[in-house]
């Protein structure tokens, strides 16, 4: 696989020929920042095997580069060049954390051998750094460890380095999107766009310049060329969430346009080749929709050259408790709300329940919990499920289909009780059930919490 490079040096033409240099003799492909700050944006989109960093630059010098990636970027090996060919600078480059130097001016030989022993040295560390997260149940950002999900890993690593079209399938909210997203950071293209399309989102009459493109006068507003996403993918990747969906008009082009790696922007007369991968994705029920020639099925043979299932959550329940413990640790830190643990009760919980919305329900409630635990354990009392331990399907506040066959009164009735023991109960789950402090909690007088309890047949004692 192409090795991916950074080279940072603030003088261009020597940057410009190490990059030519570096090319020709192995199989690399080498990015160019000018100064330090360049190359720190660039590392924000791109990932890198290598990077090749010059110690004096103005402003941010290499050292404060090098600090910067120990500290982001841990796994990226670096590479000092140095013009100071002093064995202090280089050293206190290496005590820092880069990996070797090279002495400027260059020697071609020597710089291929030292590169080269820099990128065996950063695929070890990367492989090291997978197995280890494998281990632990992770591929990448996908958390899992039950075999229907080490099946899909093993599926995502077999694809990824290939350019076949895939086609994911599974219900909402079981990691469809993350899955097409490991697929391409995996490959080849993990340099290029990763460019998704939510198709059922797209109104039909748009979907099809914004995938194609069009002609400045292709139609009436059209008053500029405009690339399509297709060109936007190009050397990249494209996610066709929810292929499902698309019209028939447009299933036709893309037909086309997956046999002819070749697309015609609207009111352009001249075809323009592209080089883009395709992923798909699909939650609905294709065969049938197939059968109801609602979907071509020369397209979706196109498509479907290799299929990834993801099993919904209540197949594999026993990537709960990681799933879980992950994404409360994830979120923890993104809301800056230190660690939080969860309960053992409701970690049960978790476990049994069917999880009709799949991960990201459990990612919804979860979110939930972190905000609304007091302590650093979420209990079953921070999550906005009342029917959570049942193990039956999901409720939560704002889901009235249920209340569709109630005249208003009685809807409104119902929604109120099941705001009130929904929310009056978590209060006096925390408090265990104490009256005082829960009315504390909620912001009312006892005595106003006390009516409430009784209107709505609220049972303190549940919680003692
Ligand atoms: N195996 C997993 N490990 C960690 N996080 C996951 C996993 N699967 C899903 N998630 C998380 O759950 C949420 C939903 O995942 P994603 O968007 O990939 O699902 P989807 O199948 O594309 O959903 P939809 O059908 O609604 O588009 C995301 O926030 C994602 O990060
Ligand atoms: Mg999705």
């Amino acid at each position: 696989m192409t090795s991916q490079v950074l080279i940072v040096d603030d003088e261009k033409d020597m940057t410009r020929l190490l990059k030519k240099n570096l090319e020709l003799d192995m199989d690399c492909s080498a990015t160019m920042a000018f100064s330090a700050r360049m190359a720190v944006e660039i590392l924000e989109k791109s990932e890198f095997d290598l990077m090749l960093c010059d110690i004096r630059m103005p402003g941010m010098d290499g050292f404060e580069l090098l600090e910067y990636t120990r500290e982001h970027y841990p796994d990226l090996t670096v590479l000092m060049l140095t013009a100071y060919s002093s064995i202090d600078v280089a050293v206190e480059a290496i005590k820092k954390g880069a990996y070797d130097f090279i002495p400027k001016p260059f020697e071609q030989d020597e710089i291929v051998f030292k590169v080269q022993k820099a990128l065996e040295r950063s695929n070890l560390l990367k492989e090291n750094t997978r197995l280890k997260q494998e281990k632990n149940g992770f591929f990448g950002k996908l958390a899992g460890e039950s075999p229907a999900m080490r099946k899909v890993f093993e599926q995502i690593s077999m694809v990824a380095q290939s350019d076949v079209t895939v086609l994911i399938t599974g219900e909402s909210g079981t990691g469809k999107d993350l899955t097409a997203q490991s697929i391409h950071s995996l490959s080849d293209r993990k340099n290029r766009p990763f460019v998704p399309v939510n198709c059922p989102t797209i109104p039909e009459h748009i979907l099809e310049s914004e995938l194609f493109g069009y002609k400045k006068g292709a139609f009436t507003n059209a008053q500029r060329d405009k690339k399509g996403l297709f060109q936007e993918a190009d050397m990249g990747t494209l996610f066709l969430d929810e292929i499902g969906d698309i019209p028939p008009m447009i299933q036709t082009k893309l037909l086309r346009v997956l046999q002819e790696k070749q697309i015609k922007p609207l009111g352009d007369t001249k075809a323009v080749d592209i080089d883009v991968r395709i992923i798909a994705s699909t939650n609905r029920d294709l065969d049938r929709k197939i059968k109801n020639e609602e979907f071509r099925e020369d397209l979706f043979y196109r498509l479907n050259v290799l299929t990834i299932h993801l099993p919904p959550l209540r197949e594999r329940p026993t990537d709960i408790p990681l799933l879980a413990r992950h994404i409360v640790s994830a979120h923890c830190k993104k809301l800056n709300k230190g660690e939080k643990e969860i309960s053992d009760r409701l970690m049960d919980a978790l476990v049994k329940h069917t999880w009709p919305g799949n991960v990201r329900e459990l990612e919804n409630i979860l979110i939930q919990g972190i905000v609304y635990a007091e302590s650093g354990t979420i209990t079953c009392s921070d999550v906005p499920i009342g029917d959570l331990d049942s193990g039956t399907g999901s409720r939560t506040a704002a889901d009235f289909s249920s209340l569709n066959a109630l005249p208003y009164r009685e809807a409104k009735e119902e929604i109120l009780r099941q705001f009130n023991h929904q929310y009056v109960g978590a209060m006096l789950a925390i408090t265990n059930g104490n009256i005082t402090r829960a009315a504390k909690k909620c912001g009312l007088e006892r005595q106003a919490l006390q009516q409430v309890i009784k209107r709505f047949d609220i049972d303190p004692e549940q919680y003692r």
